[in-house]
């Protein structure tokens, strides 16, 4: 008997024909956004499913399904999961990492330069007829070739993000993990490690690349924000909830920083509505991996997680090692 799987959001078809070639497989392309209790609902009598990396797995919906194998993320963050209530429920977990290294670092670099060059702040101006002249001071930004590019989280993306700055662009590159990197990653990177503390101090741009977790929550808030120097631009491409974003509105009106670039938001899809009425933040609805090959590889990694974990036992990309149900 075929077993069964649910794509719980809309996903290319291309990705459900695949996995419906080996599975009964129920798809959400009417994208609709279940509850808890609906998705719990849906799932009944399910092996697997592929999350988008907004559905809440946790002990809770893992008691109510006990059927479920496999929860294959569409997404290289996994704070969706509760990966302790997973492995003790003997329920894999998979993300897609890897796939989306190079776009997201690319759009981590485009975020940055549309913030240090104030592209949507003058865009705006623009729209808004509001330009009838040149000023010699008009939207005039901070340089990105030659400044201080400091990186907290250097993982993948963050390697990606350094070895563009220091390659392409000639900065000085400096970068604070949990973990430092060993001296030949450091030197394809040309990054120097450094504190948190010195990041905070010496950076000309800060970009955020680190997991979201209990440890990271509010990693940058007020106090961080005010280390940094008042000429410095913020890039959060990470998570919501890294950053206090009620902080950063204050450090932004008060020009304590001088801008952010926001590709996630706490709460998100909803937007702290003071940070829609500053006019130094660029918001952009989290599509740091939105490309169309990205985000197809994406969607294939999960599913190649979920064939090969349900159909042979062994998934590509696990984050735990869960003895099966
Ligand atoms: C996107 O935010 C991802 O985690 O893949």
């Amino acid at each position: 008997m075929r077993q069964k799987i649910l794509i719980a959001r809309a996903v290319f078809p291309e990705v459900i024909a695949r996995l419906a070639q080996h599975f009964d497989v129920t798809s959400n392309q009417d994208d609709v956004l279940w509850t808890p209790s609906q998705l719990i609902e849906q799932l009944q009598g399910m092996q697997g499913v592929f999350t988008t990396g907004s559905e809440r797995i946790d002990a809770a919906l893992l008691a109510a399904c006990p059927m479920l194998k496999i929860c294959a993320n569409m997404a290289v963050g996994y704070n969706n999961f509760d990966l302790d209530a997973m492995t003790a429920a003997g329920v894999l977990g998979t993300n897609a990492p890897d796939v989306l290294t190079e776009t997201t670092a690319d759009f981590g670099f485009a975020l940055l330069m549309a913030t240090a060059r104030r592209v949507a702040e003058s865009e705006h101006f623009l729209r808004a007829g509001l330009w009838t002249r040149w000023r010699y001071d008009m939207f005039t930004g901070s340089d990105i070739h030659g400044a201080t590019l400091g990186i907290l989280g250097m993982g993948r993306i963050g390697q990606g993000i350094a070895r563009r700055g220091a390659l392409g662009f000639g900065m000085k590159v400096i970068y604070h993990n949990r973990s430092r990197l060993d001296a030949a990653t450091e030197a394809q990177c040309q990054a120097t490690y450094v504190s948190k503390q010195d990041l905070l101090k010496t950076a000309d741009h800060l970009v955020l690349v680190l997991p979201y977790s209990a440890s990271s929550h509010h990693a940058i808030g007020a106090a961080e924000l005010a280390q940094m120097k008042p000429t410095a631009t913020l890039v959060n491409i990470a998570r919501g909830g890294i950053v206090d974003d009620a902080a950063l509105a204050v450090a932004l009106r008060n020009k304590a920083i001088a801008a952010a670039g926001l590709d996630v938001f706490e709460g998100e899809p909803k937007v702290h509505p003071d940070l829609l009425t500053v006019p130094n933040v660029v918001l952009t609805p989290h599509i740091a991996s939105a490309t169309v090959p990205t985000r197809l590889a994406m969607a294939n990694l999960a599913a190649d997680n979920l064939i090969g974990y349900l159909l042979k036992g062994k998934p590509l990309t696990a984050l735990n090692a869960a003895a099966p149900r």
